[in-house]
């Protein structure tokens, strides 16, 4: 691979801003200055940017605990994004593998891997997502079985997929649901008089959040967690 492009693929540089760095002599390749953009990177070779070594690697598969007041949308807006957590190079090539509000907390999966998302967001993969929901008014049992039938939500002609409810106190559920229309939580208890005043995803799939993992924090997942989804 060509340097100025090995460059591009291991930082956060741009390839013009790779042949910046390499006329200013900032890379070293097996421990010489090598300033031609063009020079061939072979296997094994040690490339360095300003004594830091570059290394290529496969796709990314990130778990963070979002907060609230972070949007999950890829660029910064009027909040900032989630992504602005993670200190890494190459930020631009990450996608959110299903997007939470800007006041929910919990799990969210972060990749570079197109297809792995795609696996976790298309409907027909029919991914279960669970969420801790805390409620304004105290819930029926009968809830269970309405949710296990599915419920009609406003401006929408089907009604949703069977959820599972389960009931831990009369104002707090777990709520397992297998698609992700917007805003699908609060509008399902919207549609049954309710209000949901607190919202976090525990798990997406097999993949539970990790408990060590602090608002804000995040890790690469394990084999096992990638090949789960
Ligand atoms: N459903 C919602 O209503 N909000 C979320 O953030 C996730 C699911």
């Amino acid at each position: 691979m060509r340097l100025d492009k090995f460059i591009s693929e291991t930082t956060s540089l741009t390839r013009s801003l790779a042949k910046k760095a390499l006329h200013r002599g900032e890379i070293c390749c097996d421990g010489e200055v090598v300033k031609n953009s063009a020079f061939k990177v072979k296997v094994g070779c040690k490339v360095t940017l300003n004594g830091e070594l570059l290394e290529l690697r496969g796709p990314r598969y990130i778990m963070l605990h979002k907060p609230i007041g972070y949007i999950c949308s890829t660029i910064d807006e009027e909040h900032p994004s989630v992504l602005s957590l993670l200190k890494l190079n190459n930020r631009d090539r990450l996608c959110i593998a299903g997007r939470l509000d800007l006041d929910t907390t919990g799990l969210v999966l972060i990749t570079d891997d197109g297809q792995w998302s795609h696996r976790i967001t298309s409907p027909k993969k029919e991914c279960g997502k669970r969420y801790r929901v805390q409620l304004a008014d105290p819930v029926e049992a009968s809830l269970t079985e309405q949710f296990a039938k599915g419920v009609e939500l406003r401006g929408e002609r089907e009604l949703t997929r069977p959820a599972k409810l389960e009931i831990h106190s009369p104002t707090e559920v777990l709520l397992t649901i297998h698609e992700g229309k917007y805003h699908q939580v609060k509008r399902m208890f919207a549609a049954v008089g309710n209000k949901v005043i607190g919202l976090h995803r525990e798990s997406v799939g097999e993949i539970e959040l990790d408990p060590a993992l602090e608002p804000g924090q995040w890790r690469y997942l394990s084999e096992n967690e990638i090949k789960s989804v």
